[in-house]
């Protein structure tokens, strides 16, 4: 499924059932050592109550919506991570092609041992792929629906970001998106913190997104709960 349609790109297979578009220099990321760490501590409902303002049962929701976008045309989900909130609504969906990416490897290891467990084997519907969200290894209108939570606001170049999904989103897709966000004063403290260790772009608030959306006349509307800021395309 995956050759069909990937652009200029021959994946190597790194793993059994993952495979990458990057060059063996870029295969390692800070992530693969974090993935554990991050399950306990991400995954962890109280921590998101607490500090984003939400249950993981809203992410699982907010996947499975993106899922129900597309019938006929393939699914990604970029930066899909371990699927530590997703993996129930993926194991779900078996007659959609999916396409989860993620830069790390370790990642996409635990979120295929994730699947696995929950269905019994290896979903044949699925693809993991190893790629850089910069540069999506895809043909243009591609994708029926395009999925990220969390990813956005990792980085600064969100312009770069939304302009990739932009090209590899179908005329008729959809595109659904989560970013944390810094509206109240302990999210702000937190993103500091996470901004100034590396982990985070210039962190946002709703409104700064907003505004963002707006200056690139993307026809998307956005959604606050708590710290996480919800964007779908109409
Ligand atoms: C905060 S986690 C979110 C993971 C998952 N979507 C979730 O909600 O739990 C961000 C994910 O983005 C991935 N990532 C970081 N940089 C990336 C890039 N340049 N391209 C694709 N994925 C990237 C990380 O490896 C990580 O899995």
């Amino acid at each position: 499924m995956l050759n069909s349609i990937l652009k200029n790109a021959a994946p190597v297979e790194v793993s059994e059932g993952i495979f990458s578009v990057l060059d063996e220099s870029r295969q390692q990321t800070g992530f693969d050592r974090k993935v554990l760490g991050y399950d306990a501590l991400v995954g962890n409902r109280f921590y998101n109550k607490l500090l984003w303002g939400n249950w993981p049962s809203t992410y699982h929701k907010f996947c499975e919506t993106a899922l129900a976008q597309s019938v006929d045309k393939p699914v990604i989900d970029v930066g899909c991570g371990s699927l530590v909130f997703t993996a129930n609504a993926y194991a779900q969906s078996d007659n959609q092609t999916i396409v989860l990416l993620d830069r790390s490897l370790g990642m996409l290891k635990r979120a295929r041992e994730r699947l696995k467990k929950i269905r019994g084997s290896a979903p044949d519907n699925i693809s993991f792929l190893q790629g850089d969200v910069f540069d999506l290894p895809f043909a243009d209108n591609t994708f029926g629906s395009i999925m990220s939570a969390g990813l956005l606001h990792m980085f600064d170049k969100k312009k770069d970001i939304l302009k990739e999904f932009e090209r590899v989103r179908d005329d008729n897709g959809s595109i659904a998106l989560s970013s944390v966000v810094g509206n109240t004063g302990i999210g702000r403290k937190y993103l500091a913190l996470l901004e100034k260790t590396g982990q985070t772009g210039k962190s946002d608030t709703s409104e700064s997104l907003n505004n963002l959306l707006n200056s690139m006349s993307l026809d998307y509307k956005l959604c606050t709960q708590g710290n996480v800021a919800y964007i779908e395309s109409l």
